[in-house]
């Protein structure tokens, strides 16, 4: 839905229209995976997609994560919706995802949806955990931006660019396998060899070490 990982390239709103028509053309069941909510360009921005396909198809299956979002990765919490076309078919889907439930997991943990409940219909815990959100977004934007600023007295602000536009927590960096090796050995900086970078593990502190390490690799 947003902040897509690996890639880091998320729909702009032009495209989710034509995501739409396309959908809608050749009758397709969205899956929607919905994993980084708030972590792009806000809350309600990062649903457009997804509010879009909701309200416009007969049938979508929406996985929406709180692992990131609240930073409760390790208590296996999120939610499932489905819309069907009438309530007839929905008794249907509902049955088939209480059979695929019962056979994978029987009963979902339940302390992580009890702590996001406490969170989301308490108006001053709310309220922290928005502008808390808001924080998290806010430096991992920040820090696409001064990436790409600490890399112009190496010449290589326009060749990474592209990674102040992107949105969430990842990137692919264009960085080659061996490349990725170097930074590595030669410097302590470690990213899968795809090339796809962390974002969030830049900091203020680090970036002048980062830049210049990927500039000695790039650069030969
Ligand atoms: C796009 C995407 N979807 C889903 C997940 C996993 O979500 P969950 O922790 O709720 O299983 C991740 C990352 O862990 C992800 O990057």
């Amino acid at each position: 839905a947003c902040c897509h990982n690996p890639t880091g390239f998320d729909l702009s709103r032009e495209q989710w229209d034509q995501v739409l028509e396309v959908v809608q053309a050749r009758k397709l069941l969205p899956l929607i995976d919905f994993a980084y909510q708030g972590f792009g360009d806000g809350l309600e921005e990062d649903a457009y997609g997804v509010r879009l396909l909701a309200e416009n198809v007969d049938e979508a299956i929406i996985t929406s994560s709180c692992s990131k979002n609240f930073g409760i990765y390790c208590e296996r919490t999120g939610c499932l919706i489905l819309i069907a076309k009438d309530e007839e078919s929905m008794l249907d889907v509902r049955s088939q995802a209480a059979i695929t439930a019962r056979e994978n997991y029987s009963n979902p943990p339940a302390h992580g949806g009890a702590v996001v409940i406490d969170i989301l219909e308490d108006d001053t815990l709310r309220g922290e955990w928005q502008s808390e959100l808001t924080e998290m977004r806010e430096r991992i934007n920040g820090l696409r931006r001064d990436f790409v600023e600490a890399l112009k007295p190496y010449g290589l602000d326009e060749q990474f660019a592209f990674i102040a536009e992107q949105r969430g927590m990842f990137s692919y960096t264009g960085l080659s396998p061996e490349q990725v090796d170097r930074l590595r050995d030669e410097f302590g900086i470690y990213m899968v060899r795809s090339g796809r970078a962390n974002v969030a593990g830049f900091s203020t502190e680090n970036l002048p070490y980062v830049a210049k390490a990927i500039a000695t690799v790039v650069k030969g």
